[in-house]
Order: structure tokens, then C-alpha cells, then sequence
């Protein structure tokens, strides 16, 4: 098993690209399976989340031309499609569940393994099956197999529970081949809902209001291959940014989106660290004023996001003062708590409420990434620490960041992957 070793380190300097955005390319390779055409994408980021994605599109069928060094992927369709993805696929990815809508809505039926609930909470999938039988599929399960089935979709006014961005996504791709208007109401806002609204419209789909909370889809009778360039990852953005503030740093963060981490600039700004966006990218100084804390309630989108807390919560560790983390989004993501206390922190936690005592100094211990997020944390933690943070299990780490520690090392960081 692989490990990362990280040693505290000076101030992070330099610049870092940021790569295309995981929770975009996934939804949007998964829409590929509305088109018997070629897609091409680009800006794909080489990580195990889209190595995933590309097995179970070639297990359905597809053939792959995969160009990771150029980040580029290009899906064509084979001459059959199979309908039904294996527990193994599923289980490797909670994403694996967005093929459900596409094969619905191209073949008339898809069975997919239900997925478990995953260390950060539930995550039922109740929404996304609401909206398939609103649109006239029939839906069963048996033995772990949710199987929807449906002689044509016909479009229906959709209201989310909640703005599930994976429910927003699958009922989108499913809508955009069903006869008639599709409408999703309090539907998911990301820039990824948007990016994948961008996709399939570029394919012929016709769908306006991605981005707002009412999502208006007109189907079509089919839907072309088409090219596409994948939008920047806003949680690598935020990650970097968190990582140059808390390290008393100066990193421009290139390729970046401003307006896609509104939040995050508001946060940082507010513990005092200095943000700028220049026409090369958001500069990020922490190395003026001494960081002070702040409260966080994670929030769907244009809230702060849930993908951010625990990275965020590693940076408030070096905050003086007292401050609150609210997470409600999942019911289970403070598993990297209890590591970041074995490193010295001093957090609490009550139900969805976490009280983190800033200033309290850290020292590198032997420690576990839990989930992909809190592992980030985890690295982010070790960068200050005194001594070696020795990082196992950090599969979870590289399901979604791309050379994670070449760019720390580019900017200065002492981390090193080790294989045991
Ligand atoms: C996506 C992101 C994930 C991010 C999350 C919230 C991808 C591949 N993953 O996950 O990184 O943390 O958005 O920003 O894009 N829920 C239900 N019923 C449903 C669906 C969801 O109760 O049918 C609940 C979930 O349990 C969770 C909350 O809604 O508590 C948010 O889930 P959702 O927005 O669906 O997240 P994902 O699409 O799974």
C-alpha cells in the first residue's frame, strides 16, 4: 500500500495549474451514452475516479481512446450497448450510478447495482428514481439491483426534496431524450450541472436554466457526438488556495475560475489572508497577517462547499481564536477529525457542529486518509506540523486529484509518495 510522507514546510511559493474538474468529466462521460457518435474530450484529469468511469464505459460497450498525458479521452460508441453495470463498478464509485439516466433514456432500460452508503453518510438515491418514474419509467429492485424500464420517456414537471446534484444530473441526461418538456424545480446550481447542461446541448440536447434552480428541458429525438473541453476544478482550486494561506504562502493559482469559489475568497479573506484575481489567475498571500478564526456552514451551491470543510477546517487549525463548522450536506464528514486530533488538533464535535481551538501546534503522526477530502486534509495538516505525517490508505487521495504531489512539491512542499 502506498503512503504519502510529509514534513513540515516552508512557506508554499510558486504557481500551480489547476486540472479539469472530477465531478464534471463524470456526469459528462456518462452522457455520452445518449449519442451513437464519437464525443472528444478534453481536460480530462488523469485520476482513479476517471479510470473508473472509462472501465465501465468500455464494459457497457464504448471503445476508449485514452491520451491521459494530453488529458484527453475519446468515447465511440460500439455496436451494442450492454444495459446493466456491475456491484463491482458501483462499488468502486458512487458516480457509476449517473450511467442510470442516459441508458433509460438511449435504450429503454438499465439495471444498476444500488449504491452502499459510503463513509461520509446514506446517500440514498430516492430522488434520482422520483424523477425516472415521473418520467414513466417503472422501477424494481431485487438482490441490490435497482432495474428501470420504460417504453419512452415522457417529459414532467420534477420538485427535488433537495438540490441533489446527482439526482439534477441524471434526470437532465434522462430528460434530454424523453418526448416533451422535462421540468426540474429546486434543482442542484453547481458549475458542474452547468458544465454538463453545456455538453449536452453542444450534442443537440435543448436545455436553458442550468444554473438556477428551475431547469427547463425540451427532448429531442436524438442526440450527436460533439467535442468538449472540461471546466477547472473548483475543490483543486480551493484546496490550493486553503494550502498557500495556511502555510503563510504566495501561490498564483492559474487556470482557476474565480466566480466558481466565491466562498472560499469570502472565507479566506475573512481569516485575513489576501486574494487577489489578476488576469493570470487568483493569487493567494497569507504571509501579512497572522490568520485569525471564523465560523462555516456548508451549503449547496452558491453556499460554501461540503467538498472544501475538511481541508478548510485543516487551515482554521492555524487560526488564533475559537471557530464553528456546520456540516449540512452529510450526516458523517468529520471521520477526519479523529486523525487531524492525533496530529494535536483540538476539535469537538456535537452531531453536524465541529469547535476547533485554532493555534494549537501539530505534530506529525501515523494517520489514515478516511475519505478523498479529509485525506487532502490530512496533507494540508502534515505541510504544518512538526516532524513526518506518515499518510496511508490515499487511494482515496488520488480518486481525485491529479499529480497531487507533484504540484505541492512545484510550489515547495516536502511530501513524498512512498510505496510500502
Ligand atoms: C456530488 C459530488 C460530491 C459532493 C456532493 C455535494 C460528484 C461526482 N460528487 O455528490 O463530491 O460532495 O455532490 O456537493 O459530483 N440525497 C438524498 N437523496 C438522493 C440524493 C441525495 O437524500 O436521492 C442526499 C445525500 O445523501 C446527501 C445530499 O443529498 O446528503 C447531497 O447529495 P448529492 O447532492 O446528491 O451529492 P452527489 O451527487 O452524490
Amino acid at each position: 500500500m502506498a503512503k504519502y510522507l510529509v514534513q513540515r514546510s516552508e512557506p508554499l511559493k510558486g504557481e500551480v495549474n489547476i486540472s479539469g474538474s472530477k465531478n464534471a468529466v463524470l456526469p459528462i462521460m456518462a452522457g455520452t451514452l445518449l449519442t451513437d457518435e464519437p464525443c472528444e474530450l478534453s481536460e480530462v484529469p488523469a485520476l482513479r475516479d476517471v479510470y473508473v468511469m472509462c472501465d465501465l464505459l468500455s464494459d457497457l460497450g464504448f471503445e476508449i481512446e485514452k491520451n491521459y498525458e494530453e488529458n484527453k479521452v475519446k468515447v465511440i460508441p460500439g455496436k451494442s450497448i450492454k444495459t446493466e453495470t456491475p456491484y463491482e463498478h458501483v462499488n468502486k464509485m458512487r458516480a457509476s450510478f449517473l450511467v442510470m439516466g442516459p441508458l433509460l433514456a438511449r435504450k429503454g432500460k438499465a439495471k444498476v447495482h444500488m449504491p452502499g452508503g459510503c463513509s461520509i453518510g446514506a446517500r440514498p438515491i430516492e430522488l434520482h428514481l422520483k424523477g425516472f418514474q415521473l418520467l414513466g419509467a417503472k422501477i424494481t429492485e431485487e438482490q441490490g439491483y435497482i432495474e428501470a424500464t420504460t417504453d419512452g420517456l415522457v417529459g414532467d414537471s420534477i420538485y427535488l426534496d433537495f438540490p441533489s446534484v446527482g439526482a439534477t444530473e441524471n434526470i437532465m441526461m434522462a430528460g434530454s431524450l424523453a418526448k416533451g418538456v422535462t421540468v426540474i424545480e429546486n434543482a442542484a446550481q453547481e458549475p458542474e450541472i452547468v458544465d454538463l447542461a453545456n455538453f449536452l446541448n453542444r450534442m443537440g440536447a435543448k436545455i436553458k436554466g442550468a444554473g438556477t434552480d428551475t431547469i427547463k428541458i425540451e427532448g429531442v429525438e436524438k442526440l450527436n457526438g460533439c467535442k468538449h473541453s472540461i471546466i477547472p476544478d473548483r475543490i483543486e482550486t480551493g484546496t490550493f488556495m486553503v494550502a498557500a494561506a495556511m502555510t503563510k504562502g504566495e501561490v498564483l493559482i492559474k487556470n482557476a475560475v474565480p466566480d466558481h469559489v466565491k466562498p472560499i475568497i469570502a472565507k479566506l479573506k475573512e481569516c485575513g489572508a489576501k486574494v487577489d484575481i489578476t488576469d493570470e489567475g487568483i493569487f493567494v498571500n497569507g504571509s501579512e497577517n497572522p490568520l485569525v478564526a471564523t465560523d462555516i456552514k456548508t451549503l449547496p451551491y452558491p453556499g460554501f462547499p461540503t467538498d472544501m470543510q475538511s481541508q478548510f477546517m485543516a487551515m482554521l487549525l492555524k487560526t488564533e481564536g475559537e471557530s464553528n463548522v456546520i456540516e449540512t450536506v452529510f450526516e458523517n464528514r468529520y471521520m477526519h477529525v479523529g486523525e487531524l486530533n492525533r496530529m494535536g488538533a483540538n476539535i469537538k464535535t456535537d452531531g453536524n457542529k465541529a469547535t476547533i481551538r485554532g493555534d494549537k501546534g501539530l505534530t506529525g503522526a501515523e494517520v489514515i486518509a478516511t475519505d478523498l477530502r479529509g485525506g487532502a486534509a490530512l496533507v494540508l495538516a502534515g505541510l504544518v506540523a512538526e516532524g513526518t505525517t506518515e499518510i496511508g490508505e490515499i487511494y482515496h487521495i488520488e480518486r481525485g486529484y491529479e499529480k497531487f504531489v507533484e504540484k505541492f512539491r512545484n510550489i515547495g512542499a516536502t511530501i513524498i509518495r512512498v510505496e510500502n
